[in-house]
């Protein structure tokens, strides 16, 4: 056999580990909260996406466990084959409902949605217009479509309109844009690229991953805490953030749309459908959400009251609104000696450098939830005035 490819990945570990760039999995002992058990020992968690606390909710946990009762635990085939079952469809409807579109199609994964997004609708004649800065899974399913790209600086509306104006020549149009940028926790521009997309005969796509449950009144994300639902034409968004925590994507928009998707998208049409208890947990997260969006409230002024308290003690953080907090601190080396010091104190939080961030640009990404209380909150800032000071980040 030969070792060559072996012995590849063990030198590109090494080169990982000595830029300290190496990812370590910390294993947890229990549930996801507000705490989690680690190494046995509670610490506070700052560092999930378990927004509104759906992730362990007694309800999420019960339709979970009904559903593998009534529904079993899977059924070892795609969609279109024998996987579908009224329970997916349920879910298709009220997701639908939520965002007022006319269909939606779920996925294994919002990186699913979006692997299998573009080459199905689009093809040369076409162009895809791109924000620098979404997300990995749209630049991976961009990738595998022959459409010309555009990929704009991030968040420069005179250079998407450049690009549009480009763009004219091409057969159709797509713009695709993340709702919230996860490593900024920035809305994007979404009322402003509704009009441009408009102006330029442009399908605005908006993956709302980080806002489905999260921004906006009643948590239906980006363009409802703008002042633009009903004006995006295409959503994407994941079920394994706010809404259940567990996994499972979806695409949502216009009836043909999402029919051509199912017969053409590939990610589904090759791939198992969502299992029963994950389709029966995320339902009933919009359930609880459609009928009482108070976590959402909750969580908006979670994130308040720990942005305003962090800058007061004056860390670095971008302006905004989102429960993302990012707490600048420079280098990549000194963002992750921070993050192990913070989990020393309790705090279990995750330090980002480059490439995954501009050089000089590494952070802590807190995530709040709706489960915090103003003690945890309290205790996280705590634990970072003391870390801060030690490394010279306040
Ligand atoms: C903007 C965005 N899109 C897509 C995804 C992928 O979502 P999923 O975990 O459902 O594959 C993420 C997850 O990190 C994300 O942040």
């Amino acid at each position: 056999m030969s070792t060559a490819l072996v012995d590849y990945c063990r030198s590109e570990l090494e080169a990982l580990r000595s830029a300290r760039t190496f990812k370590k999995e910390r294993v947890l002992e229990g549930p996801t909260g507000a705490r989690v058990r680690v190494d046995g020992r509670d610490v506070l968690m700052l560092t999930s996406n378990n927004y509104l606390g759906f992730a362990n909710h007694p309800r999420i946990v019960e339709a979970a466990r009904k559903a593998l009762g009534r529904w079993g635990n899977g059924l070892g085939s795609v969609r279109f084959i024998c996987g579908t079952q009224e329970l997916h469809k349920e879910l298709e409807r009220t997701i639908s409902a939520f965002f007022g579109t006319e269909d939606t199609i779920l996925y294994m994964s919002c990186w699913n949605a979006n692997e299998g997004l573009f080459q199905p609708l689009l093809s040369e004649e076409d162009a895809i217009l791109t924000d620098g800065l979404n997300h990995a899974s749209i630049i991976d399913g961009i990738r595998l479509c022959k459409a010309k790209r555009f990929v704009l600086p991030h968040g420069d509306l005179a250079a998407s309109e450049k690009a549009l104006q480009e763009a004219q020549a091409c057969r159709r149009r797509l713009y695709m844009t993340d709702g919230v940028f996860s490593m900024e926790g920035e809305v994007g521009p979404i009322p402003q690229l509704v009009e441009l997309c408009a102006r330029y005969d442009a399908t605005l796509v908006v993956d709302d991953s980080h806002a489905t449950g999260v921004l906006g009144a009643t948590g239906r994300g980006s363009a409802e805490e703008l002042g633009a639902m009903g004006k995006v034409p295409v959503f994407t968004s994941t079920l394994g953030k706010a809404m259940g925590s567990a996994a499972g994507g979806f695409t949502t928009g216009p009836g043909p749309l999402v029919e051509l998707l199912r017969q053409r998208s590939r990610t589904t049409l090759f791939s198992n459908a969502l299992p029963p208890a994950v389709t029966a947990s995320s339902l009933e997260a919009f359930r609880m959400l459609m009928e009482d969006p108070s976590p959402v409230r909750k969580l908006r002024e979670n994130a308040r009251y720990f942005r305003e308290r962090m800058a007061a003690e004056g860390f670095d953080i971008p302006k905004g609104v989102h429960p993302i907090v990012p707490v600048i601190v420079g280098d990549t080396a000194r963002a992750l000696a921070m993050s192990a010091a913070l989990f020393e104190k309790g705090v279990y939080v995750s330090g980002f450098g480059f490439p995954v961030v501009p050089q000089g640009h590494a952070r802590l990404r807190c995530q709040i939830s709706a489960v915090h209380s103003t003690a945890d909150l309290d205790e996280a800032v705590d634990a970072f005035r003391a870390v801060g000071k030690e490394f010279g980040a306040i």
